[in-house]
Formats: structure tokens, C-alpha cells, sequence
């Protein structure tokens, strides 16, 4: 190792770095990405001691090295006043033990990478051993999380373990927080942090960054790992030290220490060694296709056969977690849960438990039980025989050598076994009541808190969970994990980046994760319901990163305006692709956000509509519709468009296939929808019209107490009608903070647009899709009549050769008109063949693409006649000129520009 002393000379001395002499004199601006200093990074051995056993707070000045170093961070020592009971809880956990290595190894270097296992205290004690060595004294100390239920758990956790308040220890979260001006201790989403770096590119406020949950590989947290690795030799220069921390489970922290492209010297790693009981794993002879009910039926198992201890369920989402939640209490009614045992159908998966005074009162009682079955629980350990844990139809790790292919022709059998198991399950011994707890990320954080406070008496604890139980959060008592092996991952269609959920098989490391959960507290099991053939050849190893997963366009947008004009040498953890990168390049210069690219190779620059559009959540096709929206009252509309057709399936499908073409059987649903886009703009603004009248009435009927029933009379899902009304109060807010002279309310009963404004919305959605211009396929040069009659719905999209058929549940399909644009298109197997469909359709006027999309219009010619004219108010001439449309050159009527 080099000596500090030498490298802080160095560091002053060999200032070369040749890209941010600009940046040097003014502190906040966002300066090219520079080259890393390699003294700024230096390497050290992995240093990875042995786990001792901790003692008392020591004063950790007499631990830390002198500051010789600019880096090097002077130890001061800042009493915190934990109860005893804290103080006790934190000492049992593995990061305590190390915090001594861990804070020299931070205090002596600017990046340092801390693996550990989920549960070893990372996230709550790391905070508050830089807390105490005076990181909160003059700037503040900020961790981000990729999930908010995390930086909200958390924040409150450390507030409490540390005795402060919550405006000091806070959150913060996209439209929630706590922060205040006191605040030192600051937990953050990923999201949160990179838009602050767009105002304060140094992080001046913060004396000290932890990535958590690095290995989520979450976009944002990605890009803040390249982000702060320069920031971090920046601030260095500036003597204004910012520490970097990347946190992260015991998972692939190779991409990130042998990456020369983001770290030329492998910054410090440290790894905590958690307690990790064995876990035994049991794999399922066949992969049932109905996790669900397979999950269901072992929990019964688990809860009638097998001793004591916490059951975990991994589902893929909030819908399947409260199915399974209802289910569970219906047969293993709690009292505390179900206070009216009799109608378990009607009870809330959310239904808080009992009035405050009994839980008080209860807990109590509790609590002084539980301490001695605690102690009862430990001598109990030694007795464990693996096989009192098999439960029929199990594999265990041991068997599989065996390989157990999936042999569906076995399957019946099985599930006639299995009911009648499930008969005898039901008899006596499954009295004993179920506590059982929701947790996934939308769930509100007092409902999340529930999985941390104790268990009622005679109860046995089982949470239902998402995949925020695999690494964010640590639920204590755990002792058996089911795990259906599925997840639910947003994909994204290449051709049209539009998105959809799809639920997946996890990785081999998510599902080695999910069972470690049940060997926190004694040895534990894990029960999979897929066999382990599937396993070993379905699995992937890792999950890919998000950043190779999802169109980069928002993305790309927001880090142009942070001044990262080369994305492409941007030092990601692991690259996005190529040519998703210029697509996405091509994209927002359609959409005006990027000027377009000149010839050469300078990057485009940011257009103030691209600055506009990046500050709102939303895709910048959705953005740019805003952004158009100030104007003609028209916000309230387009705010609900943009809810609307950012959620999936708000519609019931109407009774037509997706995959026909036929013109639409009647059916109720869909003559209500073609009665709401009636005649005129409304007719042509098309299936977004349909939307529109949907959310309006729903809302309506919301307010008058009838929500469900309208939604299910008119083929609309309330789920999505929900999600619809959030989002629409969430882009209200961001308007309200944003755009200043707007004073936007949502309105619940929004009316329906006037035929004017229709027609504005058609042109704003034009302004947002014009990469979805599509004209009808022109039949009078089509001679054979059978051809004509296929082609009759068909459509040719500008990028694409093979034409694309208006879907038949589409409000245009009686009159197509001849150029619209779409929301989507997507192909499917009919028979032989492959067709392609389009869905979401609007009619335009040719006319508007000179204005509009002027991007992928080309001019072929300024007419003389009719003579240009001159707007003396506005000081513009507009020119006749004939121009054609897109790659394919279609011709467009005569327009006039500007
Ligand atoms: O970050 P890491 O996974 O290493 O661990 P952590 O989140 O800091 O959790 C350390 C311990 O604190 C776990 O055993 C959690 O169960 C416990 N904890 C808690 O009891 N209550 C909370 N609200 C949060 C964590
Ligand atoms: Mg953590």
C-alpha cells in the first residue's frame, strides 16, 4: 500500500487531468466525465477479518489513523444515547464486530465496497458508525435505497435505534419525506439522488454517499456508481472530500471491483461474515404450473407438520400476496387478525389487527413469555432430524444427484394425492392460529412495520411477500421459506418499447437468497415449487441488470441534461447496448428533446422543450405531451391520458380476440365504448377518447360510493382505475411544483373534453407519437379483389415493411381513417404466418406532421405559389412547401412552415 502521506502529495502535485479546468471554477457545474485519478482510488487488499466478538461503544478517535491524506477523515467522536435493549440487539449482529475494520478502511480511502449477507446490519448500523465518527457534523450523511419501502423502513429504524428524531435521521422519497433542515442522517431512492445531482452536480451537501443494495443493479443506482465515481476524485480535488460507499449482498461484487472502466484500482473491498444457519433445501418432484395453489398447499403442510417457527412466501405481486393472505386467515383464523371470525371473506388483508390498548396490553403478556421460549427454542436446537422437515412430494439437496426430470403425465396423480393430504390437513392438529402479514412495496410503511413488531401468543408468524423480502428488508423469526421461484419483471418490446409485466422464473441467485431468509435465527428450510431439473436448466445464474433490460430513453435524457453529453463512454457498471443507446438518440430528436446530430461526431445537444420534458416522471413521449399541454385548458386531459395509457389494461378485453381481425361481434362493452367516441374529434381522437370517458365516469362513480359496479357494467378493471387515479395525482403534484404558473387540482369528475380541445389532444399525442405514424394501406392501386378485401384494415407503419392490421376492438375499425398513429404494435402467430396488429388508435391530419414531426419530414420543395405570408405579430413567415413523410416517402399534402 502507498503511504498517505506520499499520495496526497501526489494528488496535489499531479493535478493532469485535462477535462475539468472549466469545472474548476465553478463548483456546481456539471463537468465533463473525467478520467479517474488512480490515487484516489488505491488499492488494498481485500481485507476480511476474523469475526470478534463486540464490546462496549468505544470512542473510535484512538482507532483512526491520523489525517495526513486530503481524503483521509479526521474521527471525531459523537455520542449516540441507545437504550440498553437497543444496544443489546445491535451487539448480536456480524457488522458490530467489524465496524472497527470497516471505519478505518473508510476513514483512510474515498470508495470503499462493503458485501455482506442480507441481515448482518449493513443497512442500519453503517449509517450510524459514520454518524459517531462525525460524518453528520458539517454535511449530511445520505444512503440510497432502490425501493422506498426500504428508505422508509430504515429511516425510521436508525431514528429509533439512535434516539432521534425523524428530522433528524429522514427520508425521502419521489412526492414523500421528512426532510428537514436539521436532518443529518438522510435515506433516499436512487431516483431521489440523481435528480439532486442534476442541481448540485459535487453533492455539496453531502459529506458522505452509501449505494445500498448495489447489487440489485437497479438503472439509477447503476448510474450513480458512474456518476460518483468522478464526483468522488472531484471533490477530492477541491479538498472537499466526499466519501463513497457501495453496499451490497454477498452477490457478482466482481462487476463492480474489476471494472477498470469505472474504477482503474479496485476500491477496498470488505465482506461482513454474517451468522448463516444451514438451510435445508427441498425441491418439488414436478413444477406445478399453479404456483399459487401449490403454494397454498405447503403452507398447510408446514403449518400442520413441522415445529415451530416464522413461514416465508415469495409470490410475484401485490395482487397474489393479498389472495394468499385472505386465503390463509380464512383457514387459519387469527383472532387478532379477523375480528369477525364468521365472514373471513370479507376480511381486508390490511385490516389492522385490534385497537391500540389491546395490542398494548397483549404485548405485554407476550413479551414476557416469549423471553422463556426463547429460551426453550435454543435448547430444542440439537433435536433437529432433517426428515421430520420432508414433507411429501420433497426432493432434498442430497437427493438431487438423482436428476428429477418433470414428467407431466404424473401430474393428476400427484394432485389427487394431494387433496386428499389436504383433507387430512384440515383435521385437529392446524388449530393453532396463523399470524399472517402482507409485505410488498406499496403496502403503507405502518402496515410494513407489522413483520418487525412481535407475534401474538400461540400464534405462528407467516408474511406473504414480494421479492422486497429477498435482500431489502430482514424479517426476524423466518424459519421456513416457500418460494414459487417466479418473479415479476416489466419487458420491454424491442420494436416499440412499450412494456408490459410479465411474471418470470428468478435467477439462481435470487432463489439462493430467498431461502438463506430462513437460516437467520436456527438451521432452516426452504421449500421450492419447481422441481430441481428446472432449477439447474431453467434458471438463469444472475438476473441482468435493469440498464440492459429497458429502453434507455428517460434515462439517456436525464444524463444529457446532467451535461454527460457521450453517454456511450459513460463508465456504467455493465453497459447498455449500443444500439439501444442510439435509438434512444433518434427517439428524443424525433421528439425534439436532443437537437438532431450534425454530421461528424458531436453529440446532440438538449433543447429547452428536452429540459422541460426531463423534469417529469413519466416516459419523454409522455413528458412532451405535457409539456405541450399548457394551453386551452388542456392539462386536466392530458394528465389523464398519460395515466391512463401508462397503466396496463385499464380495459376488460371486449370479447374480441386480440389476435382477430374481423370486424367486432357485438358486444355490450364495446358499443358502450363506441357510444363514448361518438362522432366528430371525439370519433377521431379514437381510443384514447375511450379512455378518457372511462377514467371521467369511473371517477364519478367513485365519488358516489359505486366504484366496482361501474367498473365491472362497463368492462373496466378498478385495480388499474386505482393505479390510474395515483399517478394522476402524482403528475398533478409534479406540474403544480414545476410549471409555475399553473395551478392544476386533480379534478375527480373530470367532463369530457370539448370537441375543440378533442382535436388539440389529437395533435398532442401526435407531438408525443410521432414514431407511430401509420397510413392506411391504399387499396385503389390494389387490382385483386380478394387482396383488397384482406388488406381492407391494413396499415403501413413508417419503419416497418410488413403491413400492420387495426385491431378489431379498436373505436376507428367501422371508418379507418388514412393516417393515424398507435400505442402499440405487436405481432402474433396466425397460422404459418406471423401478422402484425396495431392497438390505441388515433386519425390524424397529414397536415400536422410539418408541424409536429417536422424531425422525419422532408422538404422538397419552398412554392413560390401560394406566396409565402408574413404574421406581423409574431414576426414568423410561413413558406408553402411539398414535402414527404418518413423513410418510406409518403407524400404529403401541401403544408406550410415556418
Ligand atoms: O442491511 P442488512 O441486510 O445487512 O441488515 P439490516 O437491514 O441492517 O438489518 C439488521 C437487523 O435489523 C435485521 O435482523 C432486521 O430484522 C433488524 N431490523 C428490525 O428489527 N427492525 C427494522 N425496522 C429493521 C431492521
Ligand atoms: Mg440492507
Amino acid at each position: 500500500r502507498k503511504n498517505p502521506n506520499i499520495v496526497n502529495a501526489d494528488a496535489s502535485d499531479d493535478d493532469s487531468s485535462t477535462d475539468d479546468s472549466e469545472s474548476e471554477s465553478e463548483d456546481n457545474a456539471a463537468p465533463a466525465i473525467v478520467p479517474i485519478e488512480p490515487e484516489a482510488n488505491e488499492a488494498v487488499a481485500i481485507k476480511q477479518q476474523p469475526a470478534k466478538p463486540a464490546d462496549t461503544p468505544k470512542p473510535k478517535s484512538a482507532a483512526a489513523p491520523a489525517a495526513t491524506a486530503s481524503y483521509q477523515h479526521k474521527t471525531v467522536y459523537v455520542p449516540v444515547d441507545r437504550t440498553p435493549e437497543v444496544q443489546a440487539a445491535r451487539l448480536r449482529l456480524p457488522i458490530l464486530a467489524e465496524e472497527q475494520q470497516v471505519m478505518e478502511l473508510i476513514n483512510e480511502h474515498p470508495i470503499v465496497i462493503v458485501a455482506g449477507e442480507t441481515g448482518s446490519g449493513k443497512t442500519t448500523q453503517l449509517p450510524q458508525f459514520l454518524y459517531e465518527a462525525g460524518y453528520a457534523q458539517h454535511k449530511m450523511i445520505g444512503i440510497t435505497e432502490p425501493r422506498r419501502v426500504a428508505a422508509i423502513a430504515m429511516s425510521k429504524r436508525v431514528a429509533h435505534e439512535m434516539n432521534l428524531p425523524s428530522s433528524e435521521v429522514s427520508y425521502l422519497i419521489r412526492f414523500e419525506g421528512n426532510v428537514t433542515p436539521a436532518t443529518r442522517i438522510k435515506f433516499m431512492t436512487d431516483g431521489v439522488l440523481l435528480k439532486e445531482i442534476e442541481t448540485d452536480f459535487l453533492l455539496s451537501k453531502y459529506s458522505v454517499i452509501v449505494l445500498d443494495e448495489a447489487h440489485e443493479r437497479s438503472v439509477y443506482t447503476d448510474i450513480l456508481v458512474g456518476l460518483l465515481s468522478r464526483i468522488v476524485p472531484l471533490r477530492h480535488k477541491r479538498s472537499n472530500p466526499l466519501k463513497l460507499i457501495i453496499m451490497s449482498a454477498t452477490l457478482r461484487v466482481s462487476d463492480f471491483t474489476e471494472n477498470t472502466r469505472l474504477f482503474k484500482v479496485p476500491p477496498p473491498l470488505i465482506k461482513v461474515e454474517a451468522r448463516q444457519y444451514p438451510v435445508t433445501i427441498h425441491f418439488q418432484k414436478h413444477t406445478p404450473d399453479d404456483y399459487m395453489a401449490e403454494a397454498y398447499r405447503k403452507t398447510l403442510k408446514i403449518h400442520a407438520q413441522l415445529p415451530e417457527g416464522g413461514i416465508l412466501i415469495f409470490v410475484t405481486g401485490q395482487l397474489e400476496v393479498n389472495q394468499l393472505v385472505r386465503k390463509l386467515r380464512r383457514a387459519f383464523p387469527c383472532q387478532q387478525q379477523d375480528n369477525k371470525p364468521g365472514q373471513q371473506s370479507n376480511v381486508q388483508p390490511e385490516q389492522e389487527p385490534e385497537t391500540e390498548q389491546e395490542f398494548d396490553m397483549k404485548r405485554s403478556i407476550r413479551n414476557m413469555r416469549k423471553s422463556k421460549k426463547k429460551f426453550l427454542h435454543q435448547i430444542s436446537l440439537p433435536k433437529i432430524n432433517l426428515d421430520d422437515y420432508k414433507l411429501p412430494g420433497d426432493d432434498t439437496e442430497a437427493d438431487m444427484h438423482e436428476a428429477h426430470e418433470d414428467n407431466d403425465d404424473n401430474e393428476d396423480e400427484e394432485d389427487e394425492d394431494d387433496l386428499e393430504e389436504l383433507q387430512q390437513l384440515t383435521a385437529p392438529t392446524t388449530k393453532q392460529p396463523l399470524w399472517v402479514l402482507p409485505l410488498y412495496s406499496l403496502l403503507s410503511s405502518e402496515k410494513q412495520q407489522r413483520i418487525f413488531q412481535p407475534v401474538p401468543d400461540g400464534c405462528r408468524l407467516c408474511v406473504v411477500a414480494t421479492n422486497v423480502a429477498e435482500t431489502s428488508l430482514t424479517i426476524p423469526h423466518i424459519k421456513y421459506v416457500v418460494d414459487t421461484g417466479r418473479q415479476k419483471t416489466r419487458l420491454y418490446d424491442k420494436l416499440t418499447g412499450v412494456s408490459a409485466f410479465v411474471v418470470t422464473h428468478t435467477s439462481k441467485a435470487s432463489a439462493d437468497q430467498r431461502a438463506g431468509r430462513a437460516g437467520r435465527v436456527s438451521a432452516g428450510h426452504c421449500y421450492r415449487l419447481y422441481s430441481s431439473a428446472v432449477y439447474n436448466d431453467i434458471f438463469p445464474d444472475f438476473s441482468q441488470p435493469d440498464i440492459q433490460q429497458k429502453p434507455v430513453d428517460d434515462l439517456m435524457l436525464q444524463m444529457r441534461c446532467m451535461g454527460i453529453d457521450r453517454v456511450v463512454h459513460f463508465p456504467f457498471p455493465s453497459p447498455p447496448d449500443q444500439l439501444q443507446l442510439v435509438a434512444a438518440e433518434q427517439r428524443l430528436s424525433v421528439l425534439g428533446a436532443l437537437e438532431p446530430r450534425t454530421e461528424g461526431n458531436t453529440p446532440p445537444v438538449v433543447t429547452q422543450l428536452g429540459r422541460v420534458i426531463s423534469r417529469f416522471p413519466v416516459a419523454p413521449r409522455f413528458g412532451k405531451m405535457l409539456a405541450l399541454s399548457n394551453q386551452q385548458q388542456l392539462l386536466p386531459y392530458s394528465v389523464c391520458l398519460v395515466a391512463a395509457l401508462s397503466v396496463q389494461e385499464l380495459l376488460v378485453e371486449t370479447g374480441v380476440q386480440r389476435d382477430e381481425d374481423v370486424a367486432p361481434v357485438s358486444n355490450k362493452f364495446h358499443q358502450r365504448r363506441m357510444s363514448w367516441a361518438a362522432s366528430g374529434n371525439y370519433r377521431l381522437l379514437g381510443d384514447p377518447m375511450v379512455l378518457l370517458r372511462a377514467v371521467g365516469a369511473a371517477e364519478y362513480a367513485g365519488s358516489q360510493g359505486k366504484l366496482a359496479s361501474f367498473c365491472e357494467a362497463n368492462g373496466l378493471r378498478s385495480k388499474a382505475m386505482n393505479e390510474v387515479r395515483k399517478l394522476r395525482v402524482q403528475l398533478t403534484n409534479e406540474i403544480n411544483l414545476n410549471v409555475c404558473d399553473v395551478e392544476l387540482c386533480v379534478d375527480p369528475q373530470l367532463k369530457p373534453p370539448s370537441d375543440a380541445q378533442a382535436r388539440f389532444l389529437r395533435q398532442i399525442l401526435l407531438a408525443g407519437m410521432g414514431d407511430h405514424v401509420a397510413r392506411k394501406v391504399p387499396l385503389d392501386e390494389i387490382g385483386d379483389k380478394e387482396e383488397r378485401r384482406r388488406l381492407k384494415y391494413a396499415y403501413n407503419c413508417a419503419d416497418m415493411e410488413q403491413p400492420a392490421f387495426m385491431h378489431s376492438s379498436s373505436v376507428l375499425k367501422q371508418t379507418p381513417p388514412d393516417w393515424i398513429i398507435y400505442q402499440e404494435v405487436y405481432e402474433l402467430q396466425h397460422g404459418d404466418t406471423q401478422k402484425m396488429f396495431i392497438r390505441g388508435i388515433t386519425a390524424i391530419e397529414p397536415e400536422w406532421l410539418l408541424i409536429y414531426v417536422p424531425m422525419l419530414c422532408n422538404i422538397r420543395e419552398v412554392r413560390e405559389e401560394p406566396a409565402p405570408r408574413y404574421d406581423s405579430a409574431k414576426g414568423i413567415i410561413y413558406c408553402y412547401v411539398n414535402a414527404t413523410f418518413g423513410k418510406a416517402g409518403w407524400e404529403l399534402p401541401l403544408g406550410e412552415v415556418e
